[in-house]
C-alpha cells in the first residue's frame, strides 16, 4: 500500500501555494504529482539490478511548469491534442476556440487544464492502494470557448505492483466535449539519458489515424500493415524515425500520430509495452480509452532545461497519451467526445514498471 506525504513547491502568479505528493509503494517505488497541472513531476522505478531511476522528463520547480512548454508530465484538458480550424459545431450552434498552433486548437487552448492549479485531497484509492490523490478543477462555462462548467476529477494511485493509475472522471451543466489526458514523456534509461531511438514498443493497433503536414487527422483510419506504424511486434522506434521517405514520419516530423487501439473500452487492457534494453526497464500501458498519441519528443531542441540541469534534446522522451481521436468532432467515423448532461465521463489509464 502506498502513502503520500507533501511539501510546498512554488507559488502560482496570483499567489496561491503549489504543493508536491510524494507517493511511495512498498516496493519502493515512488512517484511526485503536483497539483499544479496534475504534473507527473517524478518517477523513481528498479532496472534489472534493482537500482532505481527517475524516468519521467520534468522540472525541479513549480515556475517553468507555469509558462508556455511541451506539456511534461501534465493533465491536458479540455480537449487533449488538436481540433482543427480552431472550431467545432455541437448541436447547430459553433464554438470558436483559441488558435494556439497554427490555426488549430491545441491540448486545451491558450491556458489549458495544466495550467490550473486543482484542488487536492488525500483519499483511499479506489483500488485498495493504500493512499490516493485525487485532483478536481471545475472549467467555468465558456472557459477557453468550450460550452458548459465542466467538473474533473482524476485520481492518482500507486499500487504495491508498481503500477500507477490515473482515473478520470468528468461531468458538465450542458452539451459539451471532453478529452482527457496525461502528457508525461518517459525515457525508461532516466530522464537525462538523450534519445529514445533504442526504446522497443509494443502497441496493440491494427490502425492509426493518419495526418496532414499540420499534424492534424484527415479522417482516414489506415491499416498499419507494411508501414513505420507496426508495433504490433516489439519493435525498436529508431528505424521507424529514419523513414523520412515515408509521409506520415514527415508530416509527424517523426511519430506524432493517434493509435486506433484494438483494445479499450470497459475494461482496463494492456494496449502497449515499451522496453529499454541497456537497463531492462519495462513500462506497460493499461487504458479504457479508445486511442493513443505516441509522440516520440520531436519538437525538444534542448531549450527545456530540467531536473538536474539536463537539457531535454529532441526525442529524449516519449509519449503515450490515451485519448478520443484528435479532431474527432470533425470526423464522425471517429469514437464520440461528446459529453452531456446526466452523463459521466470515466476512463481509467495506468502504467506498470518493471524490469527484466
Ligand atoms: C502532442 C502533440 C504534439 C505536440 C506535443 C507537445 O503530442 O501531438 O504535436 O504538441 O503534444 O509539444
Amino acid at each position: 500500500m502506498s502513502s503520500i506525504t507533501s511539501k510546498p513547491f512554488g507559488t502560482t502568479e496570483d499567489g496561491k501555494p503549489i504543493r508536491l505528493y510524494t507517493f511511495t509503494n512498498a516496493a519502493g517505488m515512488s512517484a511526485d504529482v503536483s497539483d499544479l497541472g496534475g504534473v507527473i513531476v517524478a518517477l523513481r522505478t528498479p532496472d534489472r539490478d534493482g537500482a532505481f531511476a527517475d524516468i519521467t522528463l520534468g522540472y525541479e520547480t513549480a515556475e517553468p511548469y507555469l509558462r508556455k512548454g511541451p506539456y511534461f508530465g501534465a493533465l491536458i484538458g479540455r480537449f487533449a491534442n488538436r481540433l482543427e480550424g480552431a472550431a467545432f459545431e455541437l448541436n447547430g450552434a459553433e464554438y470558436a476556440l483559441a488558435k494556439n498552433d497554427g490555426d488549430n486548437t491545441l491540448h486545451g487552448g491558450r491556458e489549458g487544464f495544466d495550467k490550473k492549479l486543482w484542488d487536492a485531497e488525500i483519499v483511499e484509492a479506489p483500488n485498495g492502494a493504500g493512499q490516493a490523490l485525487r485532483l478536481t478543477y471545475v472549467s467555468p462555462d465558456g472557459e477557453e470557448g468550450y460550452p458548459g462548467t465542466l467538473r474533473a476529477t482524476v485520481t492518482y494511485s500507486l499500487t504495491d505492483d508498481n503500477e500507477l493509475v490515473l482515473d478520470y472522471e468528468a461531468v458538465t451543466d450542458r452539451d459539451t466535449i471532453v478529452n482527457l489526458t496525461n502528457h508525461a514523456y518517459f525515457n525508461l534509461a532516466g530522464h537525462a539519458a538523450g534519445d529514445i531511438g533504442g526504446h522497443v514498443l509494443t502497441i496493440d493497433a491494427d490502425k492509426f489515424t493518419p495526418v496532414n503536414a499540420a499534424c492534424v487527422p484527415t479522417g482516414e483510419i489506415r491499416e498499419v500493415d507494411g508501414t513505420p506504424f507496426d508495433f504490433r511486434k516489439p519493435t525498436p522506434i529508431g528505424p521507424g524515425l529514419a523513414k523520412t521517405d515515408d509521409e506520415q514520419i514527415r508530416n509527424g516530423g517523426g511519430y506524432d500520430h493517434n493509435f486506433v487501439l484494438n483494445v479499450g473500452g470497459e475494461k482496463l487492457e494492456k494496449f502497449a509495452e515499451v522496453y529499454e534494453p541497456t537497463t531492462g526497464r519495462v513500462m506497460e500501458a493499461f487504458t479504457t480509452k479508445p486511442g493513443v498519441q505516441f509522440y516520440s519528443g520531436n519538437f525538444l531542441n534542448g531549450s527545456e532545461i530540467g531536473k538536474g540541469g539536463a537539457a531535454y534534446g529532441k526525442r529524449s522522451g516519449l509519449c503515450l497519451e490515451t485519448q478520443y481521436f484528435p479532431n474527432s468532432m470533425k470526423h464522425k467515423n471517429f469514437p464520440s467526445p461528446i459529453l452531456r448532461p446526466g452523463e459521466t465521463y470515466k476512463h481509467t489509464t495506468s502504467y506498470k514498471f518493471s524490469a527484466r
